[in-house]
């Protein structure tokens, strides 16, 4: 699967779910997800997100490993998203911060 992971939070831009062909996003308040169940791993989304954010799980960095379960888990229970909209209005000014977990709203 690919996995959503910290850079996302507080951003949401949303060009990721505008290609997916499986519409495997999930949305919270100010992240998205990926249900893993659903992700054929094409790939097509990894450019379209201009913070980053996503990427296959086999590259999650050592210190993002939770976003793992984090997404399988938010999938659960988040509603599907499958057309884009406006980012977050303070998205260009997060897209580079660091340590955002604790901003995520569940
Ligand atoms: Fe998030 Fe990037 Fe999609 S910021 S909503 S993963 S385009």
């Amino acid at each position: 699967t690919h996995v959503v992971t910290e850079a996302c939070i507080r951003c949401k831009y949303t060009d990721c779910v505008d290609v997916c062909p499986v519409d495997c996003f999930r949305e919270g308040p100010n992240f998205l997800v990926i249900d893993p169940d659903e992700c054929i791993d094409c790939a097509v989304c990894i450019p379209e997100c201009p913070a980053n954010a996503i990427v296959p799980e086999e590259d999650v960095p050592g210190n993002q490993q939770s976003y793992i379960k984090l997404n399988a888990d938010l999938a659960k229970v988040w509603p599907s998203i499958t057309k884009r909209k406006d980012p977050l209005p303070d998205a260009d000014e997060w897209k580079d911060k660091v340590g955002k977990l604790d901003q995520l709203i569940r």
